[in-house]
């Protein structure tokens, strides 16, 4: 076991079911939990409660509830776009429980855009029938302010804000919650079960349309802990991110080519037609290769999408965000044309689970962008992500909460697990995190080789190059579960507003740059050995799909060499 002397013992705090993140996947796991009859739940995000990947979603949900629509398509679009990688129970489970999880969204008070009886169903990218439930292009902020409302409303659930997890907290294989800092102080969050929802790892990387909270520390702090990391070197890039002077990678959501949306190079020339059938609705790693191409053909920066044929009362109707937004950067998608380029954008691997949401540590659940099912395969099909964080958060709440009704814990001696990396200190933070970036972006990015990504290691075991932390350390303890307790906060709007109000008074940019590095060389590792080209994963060197050797999946631990895993079929 791994305990060390620290500098002092935390403050302590128990709960039964521990919750890491407040996107769509955390907050589903929270009502789930507080379900389950005498649980107690913590919910810690490292923001304010509504700042995650999820509220920034444009495109919106997929479900199977069309009336042309079954779940049987749903699982073969989902499969064809995960290139032979994806775990087909994973898949059907996430179909078949999809439709309750939606329908549950809009009890609650979901406003999708309806027609008639039935929702609005969009098109998007890679699937055979209309199936995308949609508010605007703003169905992240719906669903968000659903789900959070709803955990305000629901007795049982403790929230805190500001609040980083740091490093899992685990005796032989088992998990008993987390070390984390709470507004600057660190805390011992100690938990029966522990459920990680931190989401995804888009800001490894220069160009994203991910916010600034996405920087992998779940994925980073699990993989300290001994969990497996399964599918690191597929990361998805979405093709559409505004490219504009001074103007954030906002995205341009693909419901655009679902409704018309052309691509054109700078000299005004349609070209999606070359790479794939289904033109710019092609599976996103195909368009994002080909404009990458095209960008790298015509020397130019960007393309454009235009989707000025349309009506322009139907562009700003449909598409309200992206409207205000571009205009507020001297754009009018009614009569321009976006500059547009691919940036990352969603993590199709991460810590690895069963369809329970459990990992290999016993009490450590994880649900939504920071764990891997399976149900992304090599690249996920457009609008699952929102999806997956429904069913599978609702199953790891309802396990967690299981789990923890049965669970006898005694706190009497637990680890918390230093990264090989020393936090950095906060006037290196920048320099290792643009070169990190930069590297990332050039080598383990839309093209890969194995100089670049040999090359990439090394850089990165040279950023790396600071001494082993003495400071985030074991937790010893001898304080019994319930001796102090989580503050409750009043669950009141005028709390919420508090909420919405605060800004992120903490600065964690060193540990989350070290947990990027962390993640970043994961990333570097399977790609490097993943000899052929596959989803989102293009190797220039090995251009082709190879299913003789690689119908398979590779597995990551911290301590162990990596393991390589046949799919069935
Ligand atoms: P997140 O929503 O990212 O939540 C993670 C939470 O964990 C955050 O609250 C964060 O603050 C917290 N956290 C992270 N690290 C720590 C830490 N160390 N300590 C404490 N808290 C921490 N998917 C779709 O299906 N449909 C779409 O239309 C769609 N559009 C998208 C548009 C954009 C711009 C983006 C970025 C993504 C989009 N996606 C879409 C993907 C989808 O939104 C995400 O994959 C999904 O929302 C992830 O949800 P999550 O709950 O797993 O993570
Ligand atoms: C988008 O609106 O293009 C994003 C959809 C997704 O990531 O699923």
């Amino acid at each position: 076991m791994n305990t060390r002397e620290h500098p002092r013992i935390p403050d302590v705090q128990d709960t039964d079911v521990l919750i890491i993140g407040s996107g769509a996947a955390g907050l589903r796991a929270a009502l789930a939990a507080a379900a389950v009859p005498g649980i107690d739940v913590t919910l810690l995000t490292k923001s304010v409660l509504k700042e995650s990947n999820t509220r920034y979603a444009q495109g919106g949900i997929a479900v199977a509830m069309n009336v042309d629509d079954t779940l049987a398509l749903h699982v073969q679009d989902t499969l064809v776009a995960g290139a032979g990688l994806c775990d087909v129970s994973a898949v059907e489970t996430l179909v078949a429980e999809g439709i309750p999880r939606v329908a549950e969204l809009i009890d609650w008070g979901a406003a999708f855009d309806w027609e008639g009886t039935l929702p609005r169903f969009t098109q998007e990218a890679a699937h055979s029938r209309r199936r995308i439930v949609h508010k605007g292009d703003a169905t992240g902020r719906e669903t968000t302010d659903v789900l959070v409302q709803q955990v305000l409303n629901t007795e049982g659930i403790h929230v805190l804000t500001n609040a980083f997890a740091l490093e899992m907290l685990t005796a032989e294989n088992q998990c008993y919650g987390v070390l984390a800092l709470v507004e600057g102080e660190r805390v011992a969050l100690r938990a029966k079960s522990t459920i990680l929802a931190t989401g995804g790892l888009g800001r490894l990387y220069p160009c994203t349309s991910n916010p600034e909270v996405a920087t992998g520390d779940g994925i980073a702090a699990a993989w300290r802990a001994g969990c497996e990391l399964i599918d690191m070197e597929f990361v998805q890039f979405h093709p559409t991110t505004l490219f504009l002077d001074g103007a954030p990678h906002f995205l341009i959501s693909e419901a655009v080519r679902g409704e018309g949306g052309k691509l054109l190079t700078i000299r005004g020339e349609r070209f999606m037609e070359k790479y794939h059938e289904l033109g710019e609705l092609a599976p996103r790693d195909v368009v994002s290769r080909a404009i990458h191409t095209e960008m790298h053909l015509t020397g130019f920066p960007c393309v454009y999408l235009d989707i000025t044929h349309k009506p322009a009362e139907f562009i700003v109707e449909r598409f309200p965000t992206i409207f205000e937004t571009t205009q507020r950067y001297g754009l009018d998608i009614r009569r321009d044309i976006i500059p547009v380029r691919p940036g990352a954008h969603f993590m199709m691997g991460g810590v690895r689970t069963n369809t329970e949401a459990e990992t290999n540590v016993r009490g450590l659940y994880a649900c939504g962008e920071v764990a891997c099912t399976g149900v992304h395969g090599a690249n996920r099909l457009a609008s699952n992500s929102l999806l997956e964080c429904l069913v599978y958060g609702s199953r790891a709440g309802t396990n967690a909460a299981t789990f923890a009704q049965t669970e006898t814990v005694g706190f009497s001696h637990v680890d918390s697990h230093a990264p090989d990396t020393a936090p950095l200190a906060d006037d290196e933070v920048e320099d290792v995190t643009r070169t990190m970036r930069e590297t990332l972006w050039k080598n383990v990015g839309i093209e890969r080789d194995a100089a670049g990504l040999q090359e990439t290691v090394a850089a990165l075991q040279q950023l790396a190059r600071t001494p082993r932390h003495q400071e985030m350390q074991d937790v010893t303890t001898s304080r019994r579960p319930g001796e102090t307790n989580v503050t409750t906060p009043e669950m009141s709007a005028e709390r919420l507003a508090n909420y919405e109000r605060t800004e992120r008074i903490a600065n964690y940019e060193r540990y989350e740059a070290t947990n990027m590095l962390d993640v970043a060389r994961c990333i570097t590792e399977a790609a490097l050995l993943r000899t052929e080209s596959r989803g989102a994963h293009y190797r220039s060197d090995f251009p082709e799909k190879d299913d003789t050797t690689w119908h398979r999946r590779i597995i990551l631990t911290r301590d162990k060499a990596p393991r390589l895993i046949a799919l069935e079929g």
